[in-house]
């Protein structure tokens, strides 16, 4: 989820331009060498082409009898509703059953996961399998989405729309499917390797993995919300990467976005974990520049630099000794 949003001026690319080759050291490159980051290890060596927009296929339907969540006839733009989401007994399950749902639907998109396949074709068998579960697929229609997942490759670092982009060895892929089941929303998303991946991007997404996982396992009633930025970036740090800051966990059920802010960086924020609460943890990870750039669809949001990035995300559920984790299958 989107926090606040920056704008960042031009710098060195890490993946191939088509207009250029040339790598001239900018101020993002400055702050890698001053942040200790990998960037430069990745630029020397990188012939991987930077990501372009492909087709967007129209807009598919969803059958009437499935229940849409309200901001998708709205016009105003959703945000971060204000209010926990803390629930009874009835509401708990059914946040574990949109969370297992979202959890199977991702499972599924990722067998698809090999070389030639189009983003435009995985959006296609994610939609399918979530209205024949007789759920909304929630990013359709979310300020204006134009499709059912958020399908996010190489530099992207979230937000990419599924297009006729076909994926190409070596490739990774962040895929972040969002059901709305019951009038629930569980969200979840992992990266994957098209074909075979360098040992660098191998490393990214492990180390992203590993700090989602970290931060879970920290989560209880009455811990402060910062310690999960603490964990997170404290391993990111460890492994020489970059967190992405501009993009938030959040709370999550009859809600898509609401309190907690959930910060993935280190950070003095007030707030406890309360019991019955959900919310996501969505740490993005990169290998050069944290800083993001947005494409003129609206949407994707890119590394300025072009470095990878990558993101795993779960719905937990606060419990009376730690964290039940909806998303997993
Ligand atoms: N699933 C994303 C998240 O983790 C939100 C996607 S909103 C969309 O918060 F509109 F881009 F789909
Ligand atoms: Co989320
Ligand atoms: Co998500």
């Amino acid at each position: 989820m989107l926090l606040q949003f920056i704008g960042s001026s031009v710098s060195t690319q890490v993946c191939r331009s088509h207009v250029s080759m040339e790598i001239s050291r900018t101020f993002s490159g400055i702050t890698n060498l001053l942040f200790n980051r990998r960037s430069s290890e990745e630029s020397t060596y990188s012939t991987r082409k930077c990501l372009k927009p492909g087709k967007v296929s129209p807009r598919r339907s969803v059958p009437d009898h499935i229940q849409t969540p309200p901001y998708v006839r709205s016009k105003k733009p959703p945000g971060i509703a204000s209010g926990p989401e803390v629930h009874d007994e009835k509401g708990i399950e059914c946040m574990r059953a949109s969370g297992r749902l979202a959890a199977q639907v991702l499972q599924y998109a990722g067998t698809l996961v090999k070389p030639g396949i189009t983003t435009d074709e995985i959006d296609l068998a994610v939609h399918q399998m979530i209205i024949d579960n007789g759920a909304y697929p929630s990013p359709l229609g979310y300020g204006g989405f134009p499709k059912s997942v958020c399908t996010s490759v190489n530099e992207c670092i979230c937000h990419g729309i599924p297009d006729s982009r076909a994926l190409e060895d070596g490739d990774i892929i962040n895929i972040d499917v969002t059901v709305y089941l019951n009038g629930y929303h569980g969200d979840t998303s992992a990266t994957y390797f098209v074909g075979d991946v360098d040992e660098g991007a191998r490393n990214l997404v492990k180390v992203t993995k590993e700090c989602l996982d970290k931060a879970i396992s920290i989560c209880a009633p009455g811990v402060e919300l910062n310690k999960i930025g603490k964990t997170i970036h404290d391993h990111a740090d460890k492994h020489r990467y970059g967190v992405v800051e501009q993009f938030v966990g959040h709370g999550v059920g009859q809600v898509f976005h609401s309190d907690p802010i959930v910060l993935h960086y280190r950070n003095n924020g007030r707030g406890k974990m309360v019991l019955n609460q959900t919310f996501t943890i969505e740490p993005m990870l990169t290998i050069g520049s944290i800083h993001p750039k947005m494409w003129n669809d609206n949407w994707t949001v890119v590394t300025e630099d072009g470095s990878l990035s990558a993101q795993f995300e779960h719905t937990i559920l606060i419990t009376t000794d730690g964290a039940e984790i909806l998303t997993k299958c």
